[in-house]
This record gives structure tokens, C-alpha cells and sequence, in this order.
């Protein structure tokens, strides 16, 4: 039972190279200073680092806008430097996992350039172009993800281009061998270079239909929501022939040996579950989303977590996300207490966790100012922007808190002279030590990091405000319990004498007892019963 592959029983950590930290002094992060922070990075105990995008880009969208897949933008300093990145991660026993953004490039890569050049540009199927509709307006109705139609005219062919995202983003056509074998070509660049895997963005876009049938509407549409959700997503994306490129594309890693591919995929379980591929020769993680989209009610939880066992094929291996760069903050969401009964969730659930750069101090909403607003985004549709979740790593309470010594190009949160790295890394008491606590009971627990995982059904009255569950490994079992509520809950064991290895509460790790448990208000445990001492 027990797997020892690293990406099943280790820890990711997403690093926004923006925001982590600037050397040179420009208010942006840069890749030395993901160096710089390695040490830190082995001292929280995370096992891999994936890295978002630091290829060139003229950054229309930082850096999910590519012009060379294969070079690092200056503003993130050299190949040099991401070689050094890559020797010192290893050195320290950390992986490296890079970001790849097959699904477009920017509007700047020279492939664009060959391809939108003329109809019988030898590149020109290397992106989607389609004639205007019969009224000369475009193709179809699909929509841009940021706002707005995702099909662009272009005046010297007459034809429209298709995006996903901005129009600084146009779509790769992965329909087409010469730019699927190309961009086979630009793993294997990195793979050599010791890459450890790749996180793949909007993998689940890679493939349209091949009619380009418009989008049916979407009944449950509600004003608040992005544009994009008016139609159904059913012909732009999520297309079956997907899973097949996917399997290409692992089996480029594969070649390399353990290096995993986890895919970018907003869908429901359902659809969620089939991008393992048949024989599970697709993604190894199709990233599991759903925590960010559930209400954070126990009840809720505990069905979403019974419901993704449920759906996974046999032997699929789990992931779980509470965070990243385009989705609210955890504590934000949640709140302080709260916030800490999710690292807990987080990190005893089955499966391999995806950690966000700053979850581990808490880092909640930093409100940007309307001058300060860098996400197009925000600009096409306000009130949907990212910068709040993108804002710098706080360190100390120095200038800029440690991150830069410019002014941030985010700001810092108002809390940041005490919500950093050097206020809280000695607080027992401190949200970083509880990621620290966890994230070492995983690995010294078998039953955490790799075991199985079941429910512990609870009587009505405490399952509407708790999830408790079990993980087991090699004849021990550990218990964990949740506490959604703010109220005190006693919760019925069994006679077994029980003892707490790890509280969300500072001060109660070593705590023996009999009988009821005595859950505190948003108190998170894990549990040793006697009989796995
Ligand atoms: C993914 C990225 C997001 C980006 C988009 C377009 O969803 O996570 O940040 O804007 O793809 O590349």
C-alpha cells in the first residue's frame, strides 16, 4: 500500500515568481530570489516547488503571455540563474516544477508572427484562424475568458484568430503534428535542464471542437458572474480528443522517469476525474479544484471529499488546492480561525497538497488601490481581478517587508510588520509553525502522507458543524477532527485512550484522555489512538 514516488507523497509549493522575492532591487521578484529562499523553503518542509511562468513575455498577462518558451524574460534574470535555481533546489532535496503554457503563446512569439503573415504561411494552421461569420462578425460565440469575444480580425488576411484569454494570448492549434512536436521539443529543453515535472495550464483548453459549434447558453447564469459564464463551455473546451495530447505529453516526461504532469482543470468531478486518462496514461494530478469552489460549511466538505474518493479510478492518485494566483485567498475566504482548520484539511487529507506562497503566514485580502490595479482582468471586468492574491511574500518587517527594497510592484498587506516569516517562524502559536507541525507530521506518518483515507461517521448534530475522517498506513491509524463551528463540541471515540500529535490550538500536542474528545471552537486535531502507539 505504501507509495513512495515523490509527487504522491510530497508536498507542492507554488511559488508567484513576482511576488517571492526581488534581488535586483526593481520591486518585482526574480529567479536568485527564489534561490535566496530556498533554505526557507526546506525549513517549512515542502517537498517541490512549482514555479509560475518566468519565460519571456512582453507580461500582457505576467507571463501566461509567452514569446519564447524556451528563454527566461530578463526581468527574471537568466538561464544561469534558473540553473543555479534548479542545483540548489536539488541540493536541498527539493523538485522543481516548472509552469507550462501550451494552450497559447503570446501575440508576440515569432511562431504568431510566421502565422498571422499570410493564409499560406507554413505556420498559419499553427494557430486557429476561421473565416468571419456569413454577417462578417466572428466565427462563433465563444467568449474570452477575460471579457469580450474570444475571436479577433485581423485586417491583412481578413480572418479571425481565436483566444481563449486576451488578445495578446491567441490559441496554438494542438490539432496540428508540427506544433505539437515543437512543443514536445520544449519539454524535453527543460527536462534536460533537470526539471522535476510541469504544471500545465488550462490543459482542458488544449483541444476545440472541430465544427466550432457555438456554446449552448447556460441556464444557471447569474449576473455577478464573469462574462464568460453565459454559455455553457461545451465546445471550447473539455473536448474528448484532449486526453490523447495529454498522453502524448506525459509520455515526453515519462521518458525522463519520475516527473509528473499535473493538469490546470476547472471542471466538476465528474468530468474532472477522466483527464487520469484511460489506464491512467494522462495527468498524474489533474489539479483537484473543488475546495476553492465549496461553500466552507462541514457538511459541504465532508460530501465534496466522500464524493472525490468515490469518483477517483483505481489507482489514481488524489490531489487537493486551497489557494493559487488566480483564486481568493484561504484566510481571506475563511477567516483567522478558519484559515487554520483548512491547513489542517489541506495537509491530512489523501493525496498530494498544493500549498500557496503566503497561505502558510495567512495572508488575506490586501485591497489594491485603483491606480495600483495590474491584472487586465480587472480592467475589462472589475471586480474579478487577481493582484489581491498576487501581492508580495512578507518576510520581516524591514522595507517591504523583506521583499524588495523598491516599493513592491503589488502592495504589502497592513498587517505586514507583524504577518512575516521572522514574526511568526519562532511563535509557537503562529499559523506558520501549525504548516510547519503539519507538514512534518507528514512525513514522519505513513498513514498522512500515503495511506488511505475513510470517513468517521459523526451523530447529525456534530456532522453539521464537523468532518472527522481517518488515515491508515501499515496497521496504524490516525484520527483527524474538524470543528467548522465556533462552539465546543464533545465527540464520542470509544473507550480506546486517545492522544492529540498536532491541535490547530497552541499547547495541546501530548494531551491524553478518555471517553468524548473535547473539540474547541474552530479547533482542528489529529488523533493517535492507543492501540497505533
Ligand atoms: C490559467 C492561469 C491564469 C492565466 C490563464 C491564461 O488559468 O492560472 O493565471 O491567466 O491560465 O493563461
Amino acid at each position: 500500500m505504501t507509495e513512495t514516488i515523490w509527487w504522491k507523497s510530497g508536498t507542492v509549493y507554488q511559488v508567484y515568481p513576482r511576488s517571492f522575492q526581488d534581488t535586483d532591487g526593481d520591486g518585482v521578484g526574480d529567479l536568485a530570489g527564489i534561490t535566496a529562499r530556498l533554505d526557507y523553503l526546506a525549513w517549512l518542509g515542502v517537498d517541490a516547488v512549482w514555479i509560475s511562468p518566468f519565460y519571456r513575455s512582453p507580461m500582457a498577462d505576467f507571463g501566461y503571455d509567452v514569446a519564447d518558451y524556451c528563454a527566461v524574460d530578463p526581468l527574471f534574470g537568466t538561464l544561469s540563474d534558473f540553473d543555479t535555481l534548479i542545483a540548489e533546489a536539488h541540493r536541498r532535496r527539493l523538485k522543481v516544477i516548472l509552469d507550462f503554457v501550451p494552450n497559447h503563446s503570446s501575440i508576440a512569439h515569432p511562431w504568431f508572427a510566421e502565422s498571422r503573415a499570410s493564409r499560406t504561411s507554413p505556420r498559419r494552421d499553427w494557430y486557429i484562424w476561421r473565416d468571419p461569420a456569413p454577417d462578417g462578425g466572428p466565427p462563433n460565440n465563444w467568449l474570452s475568458n477575460f471579457g469580450g469575444p474570444a475571436w479577433t480580425r485581423d485586417e491583412a488576411t481578413g480572418q479571425y484568430y481565436y483566444h481563449a484569454f486576451l488578445p495578446e494570448q491567441p490559441d496554438l492549434n494542438w490539432r496540428n503534428p508540427a506544433l505539437r512536436a515543437a512543443m514536445h521539443d520544449v519539454l524535453r529543453f527543460w527536462l534536460e535542464r533537470g526539471v522535476d515535472g510541469f504544471r500545465v495550464d488550462v490543459i482542458w483548453h488544449l483541444i476545440k471542437d472541430e465544427g466550432f459549434r457555438d456554446n449552448p447558453d447556460n441556464p444557471d447564469f447569474a449576473p455577478h458572474q464573469p462574462g464568460i459564464n453565459r454559455f455553457a463551455q461545451v465546445y471550447s473546451c473539455d473536448r474528448p480528443e484532449v486526453i490523447e495530447v495529454i498522453a502524448g505529453l506525459r509520455a515526453v516526461l515519462r521518458a525522463f522517469g519520475e516527473r509528473v504532469l499535473i493538469g490546470e482543470i476547472y471542471l466538476p468531478i465528474e468530468r474532472l476525474v477522466a483527464y487520469y486518462g484511460p489506464d491512467l496514461k494522462a495527468a498524474d494530478l489533474p489539479f483537484n479544484f473543488q475546495l476553492l469552489e465549496t461553500p466552507w460549511r462541514a457538511e459541504a466538505v465532508a460530501a465534496l471529499v466522500a464524493e472525490y474518493e468515490a469518483a477517483l479510478p483505481e489507482g489514481g492518485w488524489p490531489n487537493w488546492v486551497l489557494g493559487n494566483h488566480d483564486r481568493p485567498r484561504i484566510a481571506a475566504r475563511v477567516g483567522p480561525a478558519q484559515a487554520r482548520v483548512a491547513a489542517m484539511l489541506l495537509l491530512t487529507l489523501r493525496g498530494t497538497p498544493t500549498l500557496y506562497y503566503g497561505d502558510e503566514i495567512g495572508l488575506g485580502h490586501v485591497p489594491i488601490p485603483p491606480d495600483r490595479v495590474r491584472d487586465p482582468w480587472e480592467r475589462n471586468e472589475p471586480g474579478h481581478g487577481r493582484d489581491p492574491v498576487r501581492t508580495p511574500m512578507q518576510w520581516d518587517d524591514g522595507p517591504g517587508a523583506g521583499f524588495s527594497a523598491a516599493e513592491p510592484w503589488l502592495p504589502l498587506s497592513a498587517d505586514a510588520d507583524h504577518r512575516n516569516v521572522e514574526a511568526m517562524r519562532d511563535d509557537p502559536g503562529s499559523i506558520l509553525t501549525l504548516h510547519r507541525r503539519l507538514l512534518a507530521l507528514r512525513r514522519d506518518h505513513a498513514a498522512l502522507s500515503v495511506g488511505g483515507w475513510r470517513g468517521i461517521e459523526l451523530p447529525p448534530d456534530l456532522a453539521a458543524e464537523m468532518f472527522a475522517y481517518e488515515r491508515f498506513a501499515e496497521g496504524a491509524t490516525l484520527q483527524i477532527l474538524l470543528n467548522f463551528g465556533a462552539d465546543p463540541r464533545a465527540v464520542p471515540l470509544g473507550e480506546d485512550e486517545w492522544e492529540v500529535l498536532l491541535s490547530t490550538r497552541p499547547g495541546r500536542a501530548g494531551e491524553r484522555g478518555r471517553g468524548p474528545f473535547p473539540l474547541g471552537p474552530d479547533e482542528g486535531v489529529v488523533l493517535r489512538p492507543e492501540t497505533s502507539r
